[in-house]
């Protein structure tokens, strides 16, 4: 039998990398929830009518969709996204408006796998149902940045954009479609053939041929509403007021279809730019709506947590996410073991991390296993210990600096030696 492997496109996250995930997902629930969000947690599996409003014109839905029929005849699909799951569980509960909600979860797109794109991926993010205002769309902006800030990356472009609403948008797309039909031969292939499914797609376009057509190509910024440049002006006040540097991208247009006005991607610039989308979000104000829900205002973004972590190691950070041993204590037991069992026991119960050898291993080899752990502190009981009652504490970092505790005091003083 061949050795088994996770799939194309997938990886296993083993400790301790995994604890620079842990700390990802706790920075970015500390950062959003001072700002009110709630967690949501929602199936990762869904009606794939869920998705297909997220863009029949989009790569996401027409190649990327993990669907199956499940045992029961359903039509299913593994969610290449959250924000339409989110908006399929406010249309079934209903809960009262402002509704904010994050997330951290897989998703799942089949891709072509290379580094930064991935065929089951992760993402935290967070989405503002109920309100139009402008100064949402900047304190989801600013939570996005703040949270970066907070691990540590600062090589980060913030790309803004508008996308109007369903007041300019079609009098700019048939502008767009005039111009673009004119050259629609200099197209790439693609383009040529699916030009009036969705013009907008082309300004997105990273082949030469689409970006030599698009220079020149009419913007939706200069073609706004009158109420959407009002919303686009407050925005752009409001990321000035809080010290947000932005550079105005009027060829951004994402990769799904939902977005109405405000749309955002924060760039890695640490990054190769093949993959350097680290996180991107907007407006998405007919969403609901063309859901079957009661027309719902609402702003959200997801950022990916794997390109996020790589452009961390790019920028080579130090903070939230430095590397931390698995515990802080490691008791060495070599006069039979009842002092590992109970010890550890009640560090544990103290709330300290604490681990042990096992299998009444040699003390030279249970000393090793302490020094792999990591862990600040060795406990340590031999028969001499033992028979006095007493435990040594080690001290593994600092040159080996040894103490002796009475049995009854030693939580108390492994405590006070960690400063907790
Ligand atoms: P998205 O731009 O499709 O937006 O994905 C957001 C982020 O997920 C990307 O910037 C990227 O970092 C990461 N990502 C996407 N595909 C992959 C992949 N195959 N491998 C690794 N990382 C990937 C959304 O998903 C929208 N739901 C964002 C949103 C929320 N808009 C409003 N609310």
């Amino acid at each position: 039998m061949s050795e088994l492997r996770s799939p194309p496109g997938t990886f296993d996250v083993l400790p301790p990398e995994s604890a620079r995930w842990e700390a990802l997902v706790a920075t970015f629930a500390r950062v959003v929830e001072s700002a009110g969000y709630g967690l949501i947690l929602t199936p990762t599996f869904e009606d794939i009518a869920v998705f297909k409003r997220v863009g029949e014109s989009t790569d996401v839905v027409r190649k990327e969709m993990y669907d199956f029929e499940d045992k029961g005849g359903r039509h299913v699909a593994l969610r290449p996204e959250v924000t339409a799951s989110v908006a399929r569980a406010y249309i079934q509960h209903r809960p009262a408006l402002p509704w904010k909600t994050w997330y951290a979860g897989s998703n799942f797109r089949y891709e072509r796998p290379q580094a930064g794109r991935y065929r089951e991926f992760r993402q935290v993010g967070i989405e503002a149902f109920g309100t139009d205002d402008a100064d949402v769309d900047v304190e989801v902006v600013a939570l996005g940045w703040e949270f970066y800030k907070q691990l540590g990356i600062n090589r980060i472009e913030l790309q803004l954009n508008s996308l109007g609403d369903s007041t300019c948008r079609p009098g700019y797309r048939e502008l767009l479609l005039a111009y673009l039909r004119e050259r629609r031969d200099d197209l790439c292939d693609d383009h040529k053939a699916r030009l009036e499914e969705n013009p907008l797609r082309v300004l997105d376009c990273k082949k030469p041929a689409c970006r030599e057509v698009v220079n020149g190509a009419p913007l939706q910024i200069d073609h706004l509403c009158d109420d959407c440049s009002a919303h686009f002006e407050r925005v752009k006040r409001g990321l000035g007021a809080l010290g947000i540097a932005y550079t105005i991208s009027p060829l951004l247009v994402r990769g799904l279809d939902y977005y109405t006005r405000t749309t955002f991607e924060y760039t890695g610039l640490a990054l190769d730019s093949a993959q350097n989308g680290i996180g991107g979000g907007g407006r998405y104000d007919g969403l609901v709506g063309a859901m079957g829900g009661p027309e719902t205002p609402a702003v959200g973004f997801a950022l990916g947590v794997d390109r996020t972590l790589l452009a961390a190691t790019a920028e080579d950070v130090t903070g939230p996410l430095d590397a931390r041993p698995a515990v802080d204590v490691f008791v060495v037991d070599f006069a039979g073991g009842d002092a590992a069992r109970d010890l550890t026991a009640e560090l544990r119960k103290a709330g300290v991390r604490a681990d042990r050898a096992f299998d009444g291993r040699s003390p030279k080899a249970q000393f090793k296993a302490a020094d792999r752990s990591g862990a600040r502190l060795a406990l340590v009981v031999g028969p001499d210990e033992a028979a006095a009652g007493v435990v040594a504490i080690k001290d593994l970092q600092a040159g080996g600096d040894q103490s002796q505790v009475e049995l009854g005091g030693v939580v108390e003083e492994v405590l006070r030696q960690l400063g907790k």
